[in-house]
């Protein structure tokens, strides 16, 4: 397949500085010559993530996600190599060189955002005629108003199996694309397909990305009839988990404040009520992706859930998920109706400005809970109480603390300074340990997926430190390519992911081209390039000689014996006794 021009790449590279780019997305604080910030890709209080302006790369030490521009762009905005480039082509206002390119895939995924966008015109003009004449009907029923419809696009899906295929062929897509899209599904009978339509008789919620793009549809039935929406399944454009409704509308507000809460009709109608801050997930429980989305653009968001015991359960997850970022939590206790769009509905914006300007701060919220699990009117429940109240308390920062101080000293009769001392020592023991668990969640995660992408990483260290030793040496010297290549050779290499590098950079060493992680990112899967960036982030440990490049290929030469030696059993007697010498030969060495 045709590749990019390595003058284009380095054009990209020089026009896109790593840190600009990956500033716009991430808060980054200089430390010495590099910069760190809280890592993007999982969650985590404490920074872990490292640019590194020098080599133009980055990396986490907390879950191993690492590379350069391009593919940190492929996996912040979920795109494969040639979307990456682009965008940020677009970005600089570069032109990619014209070449036909092998994206089959990309081109996939663009005719389904294309398929997306039509199908969602056509749900919105279905709305205004006869076919969508019930729809509208009950959008009206339910106070949506005509701006509204608009802003949201809403639609309807007429009562038909075939409508929306038959306009969508008509403008030149293909069943496939449609499937694809997942707009358009079939049941298999005797062998023989039946297509028809996935949306059909519904109310059509579009959900739209961060960019703009009509990933998905949820379509809602105008009656009490089971189930009571159907949603677009994951497809090439669309991870469910990772998407919320609504953020492309609420991401543009200044005060780093959302409103998260269960449903469509929900943001809907909060957003008629003046919140443009609201998003909701699509009836998924929320995930570490999401929450780590809303870290991106909030600091402080209000939980709006459900009062029933699933809805205290969700809030419940949900704490434990933003206890991992910095995010601030409060919760609203609903009443009233069962979810915003009720309450709205029912006494007015006004009731919910009140819910919300009531709502417990997480640490009330936590505070209540323990109330209830220790009634105070004992001693010993007292006690109990403050023992745990103490620890919650530990969390928060001074004025929090200062203030929740004073209040439970009140409440309890107990002194602040007992208080604040109790606070105080387990804040010191509770930071550490949290600190901990969270580099140890991330640093498990990271070994998963190492253990996943490379296994054989874990089973042979010694010639995988061998392995990453002559990498990094070449990466940094390619000069020295020729001195070892006699003896280097891939089959020496034991980790998939290592010799993959090697064979990338030893071909492009060959022709004298550049080994820049930037110029060999087209050539890797993303997993691969992360393992170029945590190369160059040990580069520290490496002394880039030549003589320590040749000690490593002994070793791997070494390491290669061993494996080919027979295992005892499979040895002659004789082979087993000359083996079971040179044993304790080496014993004698040490
Ligand atoms: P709710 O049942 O609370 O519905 O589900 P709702 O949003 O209040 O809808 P109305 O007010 O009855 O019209 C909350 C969310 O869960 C998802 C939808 O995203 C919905 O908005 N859901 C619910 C489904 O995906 N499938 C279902 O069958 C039900
Ligand atoms: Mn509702």
């Amino acid at each position: 397949m045709p590749r990019i021009p390595d003058d284009f790449i380095q054009q990209i590279r020089d026009a896109n500085d790593i840190e600009s780019v990956i500033s716009s997305y991430v808060e980054l604080r200089r430390r010495g010559k590099n910069l760190v910030g809280l890592c993007p890709f999982h969650n985590e209080k404490t920074p872990s993530f490292t640019v590194y302006p020098e080599t133009a790369s980055y990396f986490c030490f907390g879950c191993g996600a690492g590379g350069e521009v391009i593919n940190f762009i492929r996996n912040i905005e979920n795109l494969d190599f040639f979307e990456a480039v682009k965008l940020l082509a677009d970005r600089s206002g570069l032109k990619l060189p014209d070449a036909q390119y092998d994206d089959t895939t990309a081109n996939l995924r663009r005719r389904i955002y294309e398929a997306n966008r039509e199908a969602a015109r056509f749900f919105h003009e279905t709305l205004f005629t006869e076919k969508g004449k019930a729809q509208l009907d009950y959008l009206v029923r339910r106070n949506i108003s005509p701006k509204m419809i608009k802003h949201f696009g809403l639609g309807a899906a007429p009562d038909d199996w075939h409508a929306l295929e038959e306009h969508l062929r008509q403008k030149g897509f293909k069943q496939s694309e449609l499937v694809a899209a997942n707009l358009v599904r079939y049941t298999e009978k005797n062998g023989k397909r039946h297509y028809y339509d996935a949306f059909r008789a519904k109310v059509i919620y579009p959900v739209i990305d961060l960019r703009g793009n009509v990933v998905a549809f949820g379509g809602r039935v105008l009656d009490n009839s089971k189930p009571k929406y159907i949603n677009t399944s994951d497809t090439l454009v669309y991870k469910k988990s990772n998407e919320l409704f609504g953020l492309n509308f609420a991401k543009n507000g200044n005060d780093r404040k959302l409103i998260l809460c269960e449903g469509y009709m929900d943001v809907i109608a909060l957003h008629q009520a003046g919140y443009e801050n609201a998003v909701s997930t699509s009836g998924t429980a929320l995930t570490p992706e999401q929450v780590s989305l809303i870290s991106r653009y909030a600091d402080e968001v209000a939980l709006c859930f459900d009062s029933d015991e699933a809805g205290q359960k969700a809030v419940r997850a949900a704490l434990a998920l933003f206890s991992k970022t910095g995010v601030k939590i409060k919760v609203i206790k609903l009443s009233g109706g069962k979810d915003p769009d009720e309450i709205i509905r029912v006494h007015g914006k006004e009731m919910f400005a009140k819910l919300l300007n009531q709502a417990d701060n997480d640490t009330e919220y936590k505070l209540s809970k323990l109330r209830e699990k220790f009634p105070t009117a004992t001693d010993d429940g007292k006690i109990n109480f403050l023992r745990e109240a103490v620890k919650v308390l530990a969390f928060t920062d001074a004025l929090e603390r200062d203030v929740y101080a004073m209040r439970l000293a009140d409440e309890l009769g107990v002194s602040k300074e007992a208080i604040m001392q109790q606070i105080n020592s387990v804040n010191k023991k509770e930071q550490y340990k949290k600190a901990k668990n969270e580099l140890a969640d991330a640093q498990k995660q990271a070994k998963e997926l190492e253990k996943a992408v490379d296994p054989q990483r874990i089973k042979n260290v010694r010639a995988a430190k061998a392995e990453d030793t002559i990498l990094i040496s070449l990466l940094n010297n390619g000069a020295f390519y020729k001195k070892v290549k006699d003896k280097l050779s891939s089959d020496l290499f034991v980790t998939t992911v290592n010799k993959r590098i090697l064979e990338v950079i030893t071909e492009r060493l060959e022709k004298d081209e550049s080994v820049d992680i930037t110029h060999l990112s087209q050539y890797l899967t993303s997993e691969e390039v992360s393992a170029v960036a945590r190369l160059l982030a040990n580069q520290a440990m490496v002394s880039n000689t030549v003589k320590e490049c040749e000690d490593c290929i002994t070793v791997l030469e070494d390491e290669r014996r061993k494996r080919e030696a027979p295992t005892p059993s499979q040895m002659s007697d004789e082979s087993f006794l000359a083996f079971f010498s040179s044993l304790n030969k080496d014993d004698n060495d040490n």
